[in-house]
């Protein structure tokens, strides 16, 4: 059944149907539509644009469905146009006439722009979740991992000493980004588009304020066209879930790299971890894979949205429909991928002793040595870095480190070295004393890791 057959002479074509229905992804709303639909009809019994007695029969009914919906006592017709066909003809087959009367003063247009909203808005909330989890572990190992020494790399050369707990933590200042991303997005979506029909409004007097109540909005769309043409959220949405992506693929890189054995940084937990159908040694880290390749579709889904919306004309448009495929597939892809990271991330054996010895074996101390010259033998920067280089091209010729290079070497180089270089270039010196805000000290990361964390419990307990 269609809900817009008196204009048309003929049934359209199967391939037409086919072509044209929704149902297979925007049954994902139903729940929203129903609710949607309690919350006009309420206004129009209100409002006395259909009698208190229908719009109270049109709630009843309407909630019934949604819990014959939900128990599975009513199967969604996989051959409707879309959810709110269904759901209308649905209510219409129960009370006849007054189930009719529902869609006054309410186009399609108006009550597809709120249910994605309404969808968007559980989805947001469920994804916020799951980063707080994340950004949760990430707290706790970094705290746990405030002293362990590391290299950090620069061009994927060792470059200066850092720890683990200080690289963990870059990852939680992204999430925390992420996180206010996806708080900002469901804040401009935080608008009701309801009342606004088609296009142009209507001419019956819909309490719009009252229907953006009842359903938890905080502000009505202020312009009729703009608010069943505009999917910005979607985008937005989009791209905070990309950004997101962007985050995990890179640190699931750096996972897929730790767990090799050139580095052996770290070990993932077997519950975690793939075998080879052929050599039975491997031990392969696929789902820190599967994240790093599963960031291409999410990404695919926000450019599907941008060039869906980039020509289109005022008002709706049919090509709107395949905003719900790439923005629910963007939030789901998201949330299938932290379903395991945060278990992977949290069980994960971390090897401190290898990352000591990648640490001490690159001249990552190296700054540290020339800082040294500066600061404890009055030269110059630029100079000091020069002797320091000519420091290291030695070591590399005669098969030494800065830490075990004889006194009188250094010396030949520059005679002002003496027994005090030893303690300057240690590493837990190098890094305990950059402490400097944002710097790795032990006791910036424990910080910072115990101020984020305690962010979330805060945010956790006002909820
Ligand atoms: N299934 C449609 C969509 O998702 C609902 C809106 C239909 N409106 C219309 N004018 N045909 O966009």
């Amino acid at each position: 059944m269609k809900l817009w057959k008196g204009r048309f002479k003929k049934e359209a074509d199967p391939k037409t149907n086919d072509f044209n229905s929704s149902i297979a992804f925007d049954s994902r709303m139903a729940q929203q539509d129903i609710e949607g639909s309690i919350a006009h009809a309420t206004m129009l019994g209100r409002q006395g644009i259909i009698a208190e007695g229908e719009s109270m029969k049109l709630c009843v009914e309407l909630g019934k469905i949604r819990e014959d919906l939900a128990s599975g006592l009513l199967a969604i017709d996989p051959d409707a146009e879309d959810i709110h066909t269904f759901i209308e003809q649905e209510l219409t087959a129960r009370l006849g006439n007054t189930g009719k009367r529902l869609h006054t003063g309410r186009s399609r247009n108006d009550q597809v722009a709120l249910d994605i909203r309404l969808t968007l808005r559980e989805d947001c909330a469920s994804l916020k979740a799951q980063l707080k989890e994340l950004l949760a572990v990430l707290c706790k190992k970094a705290e746990q991992y405030s002293e362990t020494v590391m290299p950090g790399y620069t061009h994927m050369q060792r470059a200066q000493p850092v720890t683990f707990g200080h690289h963990l933590m870059a990852y939680g200042e992204m999430l925390l980004r992420d996180l206010s991303r996806f708080e900002d997005a469901v804040k401009r979506m935080d608008v009701c588009p309801l009342g606004c029909g088609a296009l142009a409004g209507t001419t019956y007097p819909l309490d719009r304020e009252l229907t953006a109540k009842l359903l938890g909005f905080t502000q009505v769309a202020q312009n009729s066209l703009d608010a069943v043409s505009d999917r910005d959220f979607c985008a937005e949405i989009a791209f905070a879930a990309s950004l997101c992506m962007v985050h995990l693929s890179r640190l699931c890189e750096e996972l897929v790299l730790w767990c090799s054995w050139e580095f052996r940084f770290i070990e993932l937990d077997d519950a975690y971890c793939t075998g080879s159908s052929i050599m039975p040694q491997k031990k392969n880290p696929d789902l820190a894979e599967l994240i790093r390749g599963k960031s291409g579709r999410v990404f695919g889904d926000l450019m599907g949205l941008l060039t869906i919306m980039k020509g289109l004309p005022l008002a709706y448009n049919k090509d709107m429909q395949e905003d719900k495929e790439a923005v629910f597939d963007a939030v789901d892809t998201l949330k299938l991928c932290l379903t395991p990271l945060i278990p992977m991330l949290d069980t994960m054996k971390v090897r401190e002793d290898n990352m000591r010895a990648a640490a001490a074996g690159g001249f990552i101390n190296a700054t540290d040595c020339a800082d040294y010259l500066v600061a404890v033998k009055g030269f110059p920067f630029r100079e000091a870095y020069k002797l320091t280089g000519e420091l290291v091209a030695l070591c590399i010729e005669q098969g030494f480190t800065l830490e075990n290079l004889p006194l009188e070497k250094y010396q030949q180089v520059c005679p002002a070295f003496d027994e005090t270089i030893y303690q300057a270039i240690s590493l837990d010196r190098s890094v305990g004393d950059r402490r400097v805000i944002g710097g790795p000290a032990p006791e910036n990361v424990k910080a910072q890791a115990r101020r984020v964390a305690a962010l979330l419990k805060d945010e956790g307990e006002e909820k």
